[in-house]
């Protein structure tokens, strides 16, 4: 954990941006994968985490904004809990830790709830995302699971987003450590990136480094040679001479602050022409967006400005034509690039996606599009001092996708299909990194990992 006065300040301004009521945050609780007692990997409320910083399950912290008192409910372990966990330090020594000096076990909440809605008083809550919760919020406020996200606090959510979207120093520290481990993780992939190697012997070993460094994934590993599914988990086959693996993968530091990277290398070591053209686009439009990214302006400025570098390099290679910014305003790029450049990072790899990514990602200012592509963008607003973005534009062969829009004559204007169809079998290539937006500019977090073609063919090879 953070010290105590962290937890402490960011209790107290939220308390300082909420008017009434309290807001009452739920804990995660265990989730079995099989059977009750073999559950998953434990992984707290990011939200809990951030207010109350304590890392396991059973917990309801509570922020009340009439009193500006904190409580955190939960039980002490009995003895047979020793007998199985080991012995435990007490809840109320667990919540001095993040600073709250109240503490009830479990079964008071329901009273305590009770007598805060008798006084008519609100009670705020985040939309729960897993079903026990949504259950245990059912039983505590009285309000159907299946309808319970729609009466979530949006005055709590907004301001949640505004304290959670801009990282302190702190946190900051956290997510260098999850790039760390990242950097070592795609580094070890690059090496493996032999023929004859099996996809899930690298998905295994990097995500052993992410084990390794104490933390876990961030989220599911991404490693394939059809790199053009843009979310690819299947890990099933062999890496053969002259195909591409992307590999997109990051850790949780210890207190679980995430690391996003993608990478995208040549199995066995040297890109051929069509790869190396492709891979350059990639990288100038990634290069772009971190010179573009700075505060004041909106990440939807810079996926554009990328998807015109994108759409500018395609057309070099003969696969679009017309003009380029008029092709981009009306998302011809989006066949080969169709989805957004980046998102928030922080304690979520897509930061705070449970609030609601109309709330994360726009404003009154900056609304979503329905559009193809850049409908997909999970953030469009201006960006502020503090903010940690990824940045990840992609160009991708997708076959189905080049089939419908040839058939519907989609973009037709900008796009040479026959020159298209000789990239079916391409795959797709992707490069990220995580950037901090600074006071005057940004900068890429921890040591970038090698992304310089040369470079990356060395390591593949070497
Ligand atoms: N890197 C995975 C994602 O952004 O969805």
């Amino acid at each position: 954990m953070f010290e105590k006065d962290i937890y402490t300040n960011r209790r107290n301004k939220l308390k300082d941006k909420v008017s009434n009521g309290i807001a009452l945050f739920l804990g995660n609780l265990e989730s079995p994968m099989n059977y009750p007692a073999n559950t998953f990997h434990y992984r707290q409320d990011s939200s809990f985490l951030y207010f109350f910083g304590l890392n396991f399950p059973g917990l309801a912290g509570v922020i009340d904004f009439d009193s500006g008192e904190d409580y955190i409910f939960g039980n002490d372990a009995d003895l047979d809990d020793i007998i199985w966990m080991g012995p435990q330090v007490t809840i109320q020594e667990n919540a001095a830790k993040a600073g709250v000096a109240k503490t009830a076990p479990l079964a008071k909440l329901n009273n305590y709830l009770s007598g805060v809605i008798n006084q008519g008083r609100k009670v705020h809550f985040l939309p729960p995302y897993r079903g026990e919760n949504k259950i245990w919020l059912e039983q505590l406020l009285g309000i159907s699971a299946l309808r319970i996200g729609e009466y979530a606090s949006i005055e709590l959510i907004k301001a949640i987003v505004d304290l959670r979207s801009v990282k302190g120093p702190e946190e900051i520290e956290e997510i260098k450590k999850a790039c760390a481990t990242g950097y070592e993780m795609h580094v070890a992939a690059m090496k493996l990136a032999k023929p004859g190697v099996r996809e899930q012997q690298i998905a295994g070993t990097i995500e052993g480094i992410a084990a390794t460094g104490g933390g876990m994934i961030s989220f599911p590993i991404i490693l394939s040679q059809n790199g053009e599914t843009l979310h690819n988990h299947d890990h099933s086959q062999i890496l053969k001479e002259g195909r591409l693996l992307l590999t997109d993968a990051g850790a949780e530091s210890l207190l679980h602050y995430a690391s996003d990277f993608t990478r995208t290398v040549p199995v066995g070591g040297k890109f051929n022409q069509k790869q190396r053209e492709i891979y350059e686009i990639v990288l100038a439009a990634n290069n772009k967006a971190t010179e573009l990214t700075k505060p004041g302006v909106t990440f939807k400025s810079v996926h554009l400005a990328a998807s015109e570098v994108i759409a500018e390099g395609l057309k070099a290679l003969g696969l679009m034509k017309g003009d380029v910014k008029e092709a981009v305003a009306n998302g011809a790029h989006a066949l080969f690039f169709p989805h957004g450049l980046g998102h928030m990072m922080g304690l979520d790899v897509h930061d705070m996606e449970d609030l609601g990514q109309i709330y994360v990602g726009y404003d009154d200012e900056i609304r979503p599009s329905d559009q193809f592509g850049i409908a997909a963008l999970r953030l469009g607003r201006r960006l502020q001092a503090g903010f940690v973005v990824t940045n990840e534009p992609g160009i991708y062969f997708i076959p189905a996708l080049i089939d419908q829009w040839q058939r519907d004559k989609t973009n037709a204007d900008f796009i040479n299909f026959d020159n298209v169809n000789q990239y079916r079998d391409f795959g797709g290539i992707r490069l990220e990194d995580d950037i901090l937006v600074t006071e005057t500019g940004s900068a890429i977090i921890g040591k970038r990992v090698p992304v310089e073609p040369d470079e990356v063919e060395k390591i593949v090879a070497g």
